[in-house]
């Protein structure tokens, strides 16, 4: 299958990005025609004031990428501001998309609650879902990796692929489909969405003695006081990580050690540590060995795949748009 996935470059990784998209991006990878970018468009949408450097924070973030596994040589990763076709197309299909698409969106609508501190009442945020809809059907996506929260996004792409079939009378799209991932959902150490912003995160370039420093305070069951006290690991965030990255025995030895007060919270976040480490560890050593060159290179290449196919589905649409409709002969 043909895969399409973006993501915004917005500041480093941790590992609820980890579990949710990369994890399944390198197991995607391996089976499909998969293409990954970095969405510095989107990320100006909501970030146009914070003075980001978004070519710095798209070569960090390929960076990761490749670090956790993503190959190059398997998927074509590319930056999306360098490929214009992405600006031309959306172009064209905001000429045909209805408002009120847009302003019904819901993930529209949670976030101008949540972003309150943005000024984010802007035509480049209301017409985000347009411009990834133009990031997905110029590759012809046949699914698209996402989280909950861009599943409309899905859906206002798939019926812009319908309405522009109709009006154009020429059917030059592929009708993409969403591919949900799974939501581990891993709360930060305070109990917390897992957010930067919260600094509660675990990043993929931590190095031990921070992951520690961040376990070592995390909250565990509240009602264990004292070491003699037994627990209840349903409550605990900790446990939630050893389920995500401890092996099944450990998993279960850590429930019993709890709930008998055999173990004591600090073995248990030892424990809970090396797992991590586990696969922390590998990646952040690959990242190391990265140098600036080499991801330049990438991206040079991935630019040079992801061109080819847009500009040849822009011919398309533009005949499309300005010349014939192809169902007609003329
Ligand atoms: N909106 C997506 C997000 O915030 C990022 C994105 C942009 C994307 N364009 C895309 C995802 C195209 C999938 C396909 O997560
Ligand atoms: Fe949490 Fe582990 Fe302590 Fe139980 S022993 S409360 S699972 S940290």
């Amino acid at each position: 299958m043909r895969i399409v996935s973006g993501m915004r470059p917005t500041g480093k990784l941790h590992l609820g990005h980890y579990l949710g998209v990369l994890k399944n991006w390198v197991k995607l990878q391996n089976e499909n025609d998969c293409f990954f970018f970095v969405a510095d468009w989107h990320a100006l949408s909501t970030s146009y004031e914070d003075k980001l450097n978004l070519k710095k924070l798209t070569k960090e973030l390929v960076k990761d990428w490749i670090a956790a596994g993503i190959d190059p040589e398997k998927s074509v990763l590319f930056v999306q501001s360098d490929i214009k076709e992405h600006a031309e197309l959306y172009v064209l299909l905001n000429m045909i998309t209805p408002l009120g698409w847009l302003e019904r969106n819901p993930t529209y609508k949670d976030q101008l609650q949540q972003l309150e501190g943005k000024d984010i009442h802007t035509a480049g945020f209301l017409t985000y879902p347009v411009l990834q809809t133009s990031d997905i059907i110029l590759y012809d996506a046949q699914a698209v990796p996402i989280g909950e929260d861009q599943r409309p996004h899905i859906e206002i792409a798939r019926e812009i692929v319908r309405r522009f079939h109709h009006l154009f009378e020429c059917e030059v799209f592929t009708e993409p489909k969403e591919l949900l991932s799974p939501t581990p959902r891993l709360q930060g150490l305070d109990g917390r969405k897992m957010s930067k912003s919260y600094n509660n995160a675990i990043y993929l370039t931590d190095t031990k003695e921070e992951i520690w420093s961040k376990l070592r305070t995390a909250k565990t069951d509240p009602q264990r006081v004292k070491r003699t006290d037994p627990g209840d690991p349903e409550v605990c965030l900790v446990y939630d990580y050893h389920k995500e990255f401890s092996d099944e025995e450990m998993v279960q030895k850590v429930a019993e050690g709890c709930k008998t007060a055999a173990i004591g919270c600090v073995d248990c976040k030892k424990m809970c540590l090396e797992s991590i480490e586990r696969v922390l560890e590998p990646i952040r050593e690959r990242r190391e060995k990265l140098d600036e060159e080499y991801i330049d290179s990438v991206i040079e290449n991935g630019n040079k795949k992801a061109k080819i196919v847009a500009s040849k589905k822009m011919e398309a649409v533009n005949r499309a748009v300005f010349e014939i409709k192809c169902n007609i002969e003329n």
